[in-house]
């Protein structure tokens, strides 16, 4: 494939796909494509996880980005434990009006006959126009469509930006971009903050290094992101066209997970995008998503 043949730091990428199969001692991790995702068993997610299969969760986030436990029926309250093991839980602003008891924490959707969206149709980083944006989601479906499908579809930023050409990457390395709730939810699904409230919006850079892996990846999202100031109009919009078809286009970067009853998909947020797939109209898709914030910036 192009991207790795004109990839500067090839040798790198080798060494973290020879980490990916590395052995775990707690865990067992299987890789589903050679740019991101593994399945991960050998864990009860309804009981307290071990502190060393902690740790290894943790070293296979870092190196897989996108991590699928099978056949995990948890409750809502062992949803929320596990995640708190990668950081104070996130409330959105939205969660109120939907979830179960009505929990900030728990992110929950029905996708209907009725709707006229679902959550997540655009590529996107969870809730990217937060000042500390999002680090980790953990998604379980209450409901599968009974046609199948619904499959949600994954994105490498590593790979996206490490595939870009030396020229374009030392123009956009100086730039930021500002995220922003209302291009997320206003624009993208009419929904308007509470009354009294008002969306965040945020500027971050538009490549950014991941606290854990020191890699470099590209954070803008078609969902979220509205503009780069630095730039006109025109450019703006021109430049992040390209950002996202890159993104979006490349399949080589990509993953896509098939849910089955009871399966937790847990995502490293600001170094993947992902794509929710609605193709499975008139049948019903439900979701709880729980996310945890590290209290960190992306920063260049
Ligand atoms: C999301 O968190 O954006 C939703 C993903 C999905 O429903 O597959």
């Amino acid at each position: 494939m192009s991207f790795y043949r004109d990839y500067n730091d090839k040798l790198s990428l080798e060494n973290w796909n020879a980490r990916r199969r590395s052995s775990y001692e707690t865990i067992r991790v299987t890789p589903l494509s050679p740019a991101l995702g593994a399945e991960v068993d050998g864990v009860d997610l309804r009981t307290a996880l071990h502190p060393q299969q902690v740790a290894e969760i943790q070293r296979a986030r870092a190196e897989n980005l996108v991590l699928v436990f099978r056949n995990q029926p948890v409750s809502t309250e062992q949803h929320k434990r596990f995640g708190q093991l990668f950081g104070r839980l996130h409330c959105h602003v939205s969660a109120g009006k939907r979830a179960p008891g009505g929990d900030p924490e728990v992110l929950a959707w029905k996708t209907t006959q009725a709707s006229r969206f679902t959550a997540g149709e655009a590529w996107h980083s969870d809730v990217s126009c937060d000042p500390e944006p999002i680090t980790t989601s953990i998604l379980h479906l209450t409901r599968l469509p009974e046609i199948g499908g619904g499959d949600t579809a994954f994105a490498n930023m590593y790979l996206a930006y490490e595939s870009l050409s030396d020229s374009f990457k030392q123009f956009i390395e100086g730039l930021t971009a500002v995220h922003s709730g209302e291009e997320g939810w206003t624009n993208g699904y009419g929904d308007e903050p509470a009354p009294g409230a008002s969306f965040t919006a945020t500027e971050h850079p538009v490549v950014a290094r991941h606290p854990v892996t020191g890699r470099k990846f590209l954070f803008v999202n078609r969902a979220f992101t509205s503009h780069i100031p630095q730039l006109t109009r025109a450019e703006s919009q021109a430049v992040l066209e390209v950002l996202y078809r890159h993104v979006e286009t490349n399949l080589g970067f990509q993953t896509r997970i098939h849910w089955t009853p009871d399966t937790l998909v847990l995502w490293d947020n600001w170094a993947t995008q992902h794509q929710a797939i609605w193709d499975y109209y008139p049948y019903e898709r439900w979701g709880e998503r729980i996310s945890a914030v590290s209290g960190e910036r992306p920063q260049k």
